[in-house]
């Protein structure tokens, strides 16, 4: 098929008209799809039922402790005993948190905003708090910098990782600049992965900031889907350069077992820790034992949870591939659509013509399809390009996935073609 952009009007025209009945059959439809977030389906969730049959006589713990009781404020010994074997991170910086790793990012970044880090002024009491953040990324991270008052520094995303030059030239030579916010593994949305070299620089940099702060959100450090990306341990590589108070480290099992039921952690280099510890000390009495016994018995083993993770994986594989293999047909030249295939994680990312995502994502709303905002991906929700749309697969069955594919690409090609025109009504042609 010829190039869209290399069309005469005539030929858009006549484009736009035969998109234009395909879409309105579609629309006549009533259809009701969504792949606007990354919820597990119910089959995903079932392969987890288990975990609520486990024994009501199984609350006293490996140390003798009745989980059932208030106390142990940073979680039984098993369980991070199992995270830190999973994760390679020793058991003392871990703390077992609540249900959510969102809320333990909430709560790192209100905690410096109050408290500040290990003696250093609180953020809340500077005149600008600068956060870096990789773009596209995770809309729940940018929501809470801007609830704050942060200002938000976009930094463009390579196939390596955040633009690392950027990132450590901003961070030497700005005090404001107090943080970056990294999924450094499958990130949310691209699914990229930070290579070595990225995380190396990042933990070597020097920061005029004395309290610069890496938001590791390691979400989906074991949801791996077409293959398994090996991420280096950032607490081994800042133990080298003596920075591994930089670090604030997340996990949650939401993703491995229930969201919003399952459970989270913290963690961070030895000065750090006891700081947060002590914190939270303040802030409860102690987080639910009586999921994380469960958690523990249901694995048994971090090999538990890699082959809970490898059916995960499998599931997830069929719907990104139905995702992939229509990108692939309808996009192959990749004049109107441009994407990079993710390993593992939770969703897929797609690179319109500049100015058409919102059109694409309001075509789509119109006849029956959710897709996360335009721009919910950048800072401020504002995409500066228009152009990423993030797609998740993972709710819909695979027969509602195919055809919310399908009107996906018709929209995607009708915004397109709406612009193609408009732009040539406007005399340019580019
Ligand atoms: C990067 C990232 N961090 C955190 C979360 C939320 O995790 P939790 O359910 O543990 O709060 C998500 C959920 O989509 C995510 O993609």
């Amino acid at each position: 098929m010829a190039l869209f952009s290399t069309m005469s009007k005539t030929e858009l025209l006549n484009a736009q008209s035969e998109l234009l009945d395909k879409y309105n059959r579609f629309k006549a439809g009533n259809i009701q799809l969504d792949m606007s977030r990354g919820k597990p389906a119910p089959a995903q969730l079932n392969i987890s039922n288990d975990i609520l049959k486990l024994s009501i006589d199984e609350y006293i713990n490996c140390d003798g402790i009745d989980v059932r009781n208030y106390g142990i404020l940073d979680g039984i010994s098993e369980c991070r005993r199992l995270f830190s074997e999973l994760l390679d991170i020793p058991a003392d910086n871990i703390i077992i948190g609540g249900n959510s790793s969102l809320n333990l990012i909430y709560d790192a970044f209100t905690r410096l905003y109050i408290f500040g880090s290990l003696g250093s002024k609180p953020w809340g009491k500077l005149d600008r708090v600068k956060i870096l953040c990789p773009v596209p990324g995770y809309d729940r991270h940018f929501a809470i910098c801007e609830e704050l008052g942060f200002e938000m520094i976009n930094i463009p995303m390579t196939p390596e990782g955040p633009d690392m030059d950027m990132v450590e030239r901003l961070a030497a030579e700005d005090e404001s600049v107090k943080a970056i916010i990294c999924v450094p593994l499958y990130s949310n949305p691209d699914g990229i992965c930070y290579s070595d070299k990225t995380v190396e620089r990042l933990a070597k940099m020097p920061t005029a900031a004395e309290d610069f702060k890496i938001f590791w959100d390691n979400a989906y450090a074991v949801h791996h889907v077409f293959k398994e990306v090996k991420l280096l341990n950032i607490f081994d590589v800042c133990k080298k350069y003596g920075t591994d108070d930089r670090i604030i480290y997340f996990f949650s099992t939401s993703k491995v077992t229930f969201p919003g039921s399952g459970i989270a952690l913290v963690a961070s280099g030895d000065r750090y820790i006891e700081d947060i510890r002590r914190r939270f000390g303040k802030q409860t009495i102690g987080y639910n034992k009586v999921d994380q016994m469960r958690t523990c018995k249901f694995f048994g083993s971090p090999e538990g949870i890699r082959a809970h993770m490898r059916k995960l994986g499998d599931m997830l594989k069929e719907k990104f591939n139905i995702v992939l293999d229509t990108l692939n047909r309808e996009f192959e030249d990749g004049e109107l659509l441009k994407w990079h295939k993710p390993m593992g994680g939770y969703f897929i990312s797609v690179f319109t013509m500049d100015g058409c995502a919102k059109e694409t994502v309001r075509l789509a709303k119109e006849a029956g399809l959710v897709l996360t905002n335009a721009g919910a991906s950048y800072p401020y929700g504002k995409d500066p390009n228009d152009s990423n749309i993030r797609l998740a697969p993972s709710y819909p069955d695979t027969d509602d996935l195919k055809k919310a594919m399908e009107l996906f690409c018709i929209c995607v090609k009708l915004a397109s073609v709406n612009k193609l025109l408009n732009n040539i009504e406007k005399g340019d042609t580019q």
